[in-house]
């Protein structure tokens, strides 16, 4: 696993509620692959190492394996930890 792509993530619910996770990341300027934008693509995926997320949309890709997860249309719900 290359360690320089992870990223450990403090959620604040209140101040991000009404962002997907794509959007606080790039609110942080971390750089993430994207298109649709809306759960059909599937470029937006990530691996999730640690804590939990929420789909706010069901994702409609059909490329995500164990542990990747569509940054486009879920929100953490926990501190959570990311290998870009
Ligand atoms: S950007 Fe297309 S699924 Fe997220």
């Amino acid at each position: 696993m290359d360690h320089k792509n992870i990223v450990s993530f403090y959620y604040q619910h209140n101040k991000y509620k009404h962002f997907s996770l794509l959007e606080i990341l790039e609110k942080y300027q971390i750089k993430i692959n994207f298109q649709c934008r809306s759960g059909y693509c599937g470029v937006c995926k990530i691996t999730l190492l640690k804590g939990q997320i929420k789909y706010y949309r069901e994702p409609l890709a059909s490329c995500i394996n164990n542990n990747e997860i569509l940054s486009c249309c879920c929100i953490p719900v926990e501190n959570i930890k990311l290998n870009l």
